[in-house]
């Protein structure tokens, strides 16, 4: 049996959502939209073909940065959002 590698989703600064790896989108009803490997997926709303990103990100000016929280699990969690 071949190990299973990791798929990474990567929270880009300003833009998308990153996944790197295997990975499949179905639609509510589980017809497959993508499958493959590397795929860049709409966080701002924008896009035109959602769930993919189409870099209307850029044009609507889309402003967020995600930071890892270097306080161990647990702590302060309350203040985390989900
Ligand atoms: S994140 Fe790129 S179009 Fe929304």
């Amino acid at each position: 049996m071949e190990p299973v590698e990791d798929t990474i989703i990567t929270v880009r600064a300003n833009g998308s959502y990153r996944v790197n790896g295997r990975v499949k989108i179905v639609d509510h009803e589980g017809n497959v939209l993508f499958e493959g490997t590397n795929v860049a997926l709409c966080r701002c709303g924008h896009s035109e073909n959602k769930p993919f990103c189409d870099s209307s990100h850029r044009r609507v000016g889309f402003q967020s940065v995600v930071s890892a929280d270097p306080r161990p699990a647990g702590v302060g969690i309350e203040n985390r959002t989900p």
